[in-house]
């Protein structure tokens, strides 16, 4: 850091809206350059103030000046900079964060695959349940199923089951046996005098008769995030999970839990299949694992399927799968020490006694006028803008009311993001305290105020 560097300098800048992206650009000088961080908050390149409220993508957990994870990768960097965990290969890091991370997750996992991203993680996911189908005979057991509004990354075959136009149109996505059901979003779908655990069953009848007409013989797994993040902070009504699983059980189509937001403690609990008692049968979660630190993704599997993938083995002579850095062992001893320090620091403990407070603040958003619906669970939490809060009508398109918000809060010293669907979303890093909760929410009002006043 420089001499001069003046971390609580604030300028008058004046942001504006890149006419693609939506995002807030300086307007002289592009994109925000991020140069500093501490703990929750960030600096930019001219010494501007924020609050990193989205935690980076979702990931920077243990917020931006934890020395542990530096000192944990340059130990690791001395011992062995690389080694692989293709073909019969381990190192001690891999070892130790395999076996950690089956000793916290969902009962029924009992195996982890490490990549390098949320998306290989789901890319490897769709591999193994088409492999798994073909292990037993089921030919034709292929097609995925996603939710509209679903994040599941960018790459070939995620992105197919990121069921936001933005990330397919003009890609040539979805490809075939990738298949989209509805978005779980009772506010925005629930019809009048319907009742959220009404709204489930007709979102599980509507998955019922999806598959049906599909032929169930042709449909190997559905894939959800426990609460839908990048899509708009969605939280599944009552009883969703619950009827959807019912649902997948009875035509034997696997559930795919993507957990790359809501695991490690985000919901208030260790995964989101806690939260929303979800059984998965394969796992994938990313992001916080490592605090975003390092590059790091895993793919966990039930015994179920790893038998399939052993007798496989037999036949194919090895599992022909793997990455030149998955599984590196930096990576790996950076997450292993993530994982210590979330037990050390009892992380999940720190969660639900700050989240109370953040869920009020949050509450409290309802008050300004473009707030149709605030809602969160955890340290998660999103804001659905309205035009009208009787009707729910949205803003058009053109207005980008969700980006002029995170214009406005920016100019404010807070990073959030203007999501799909006209939601704010606010995902801070973990170790967030109450008055730095305080202090995040102040500023959101302030530039929902200021929002307000340029919409009339
Ligand atoms: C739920 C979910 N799955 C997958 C991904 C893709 O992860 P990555 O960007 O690391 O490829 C994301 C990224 O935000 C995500 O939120």
């Amino acid at each position: 850091m420089s001499s001069d560097f003046n971390r609580n300098k604030t300028k008058d800048i004046n942001y504006t809206l890149h006419p693609y992206t939506n995002l807030a650009i300086h307007e002289q000088e592009g994109p925000l350059v991020i140069c500093n961080g501490e703990g929750i908050y960030v600096w930019d390149e001219h010494g501007n103030q924020y609050i990193e409220g989205l935690a980076g993508l979702w990931c920077v957990s243990l917020g931006f000046s934890e020395p542990r994870l530096g000192q944990a990768a340059a130990k690791q960097f001395d011992a062995i900079p690389y080694t692989h965990t293709f073909a019969h290969r381990s190192n001690e890091p891999v070892i130790e964060l395999s076996e950690q991370l089956i000793s916290i997750a969902p009962e029924s996992m009992a195996k982890a695959f490490f990549v390098n991203s949320g998306s290989e993680a789901v890319d490897t996911a769709i591999k193994f349940a088409w492999y798994y189908n073909n292990g037993l005979g089921r030919k034709e057991k292929k097609k995925i199923i996603s939710r509209r509004r679903g994040y599941h990354g960018v790459t070939v075959a995620g992105g197919s089951l990121t069921a936001i136009p933005l990330m397919q149109n003009d890609f040539d996505l979805p490809l075939d046996r990738m298949i989209q059901t509805d978005t779980p979003n009772y506010y925005r779908f629930g019809e009048s005098q319907e009742t959220e655990e009404q709204f489930s069953t007709r979102l599980a009848n509507s998955l019922e008769e999806l598959i049906l007409a599909e032929n169930p013989e042709t449909v190997a797994a559905f894939i959800a995030e426990p609460i839908m993040g990048a899509g708009g902070v969605i939280l599944p009504p009552h009883t969703y999970f619950d009827k959807i699983q019912k649902v997948l059980k009875k035509y034997d189509v696997l559930m795919i839990a993507d957990e790359v937001i809501c695991g490690f403690h985000r919901t208030g609990n260790v995964w989101g299949s806690d939260t929303y008692d979800i059984q998965p049968d394969m796992v994938t979660c990313a992001k916080q694992l490592s605090s975003g630190y390092l590059p790091i993704a895993a793919l966990m599997i039930s015994d179920d399927l790893y038998n399939v993938f052993k007798d496989l083995s037999q036949k194919h002579g090895a599992l022909g799968m793997g990455y030149t850095y998955g599984g590196h062992p930096v990576s790996a001893a950076v997450a292993l020490e993530t994982l210590k320090i979330y037990e050390e620091r009892d992380m999940l403990g720190h969660v639900r006694s700050v989240s109370p407070h953040f869920l009020k603040r949050l509450d409290e958003m309802s008050s300004s006028s473009l707030v149709g619906e605030a809602r969160g669970t955890g340290l998660i939490g999103g804001l659905e803008i309205v035009a009208d809060k009787d009707t729910r009508e949205q803003y058009p398109a053109k207005t980008k009311v969700g980006a002029a918000i995170a214009a406005n809060a920016l100019a404010n010293g807070l990073i959030i993001r203007g999501l799909p669907g006209d939601v704010i979303g606010i995902c801070p890093p973990l170790i967030i305290t109450e008055s730095e909760i305080d202090i995040l929410f102040d500023k959101l009002e302030a530039g929902l105020t200021k929002t307000e006043d340029q919409m009339k």
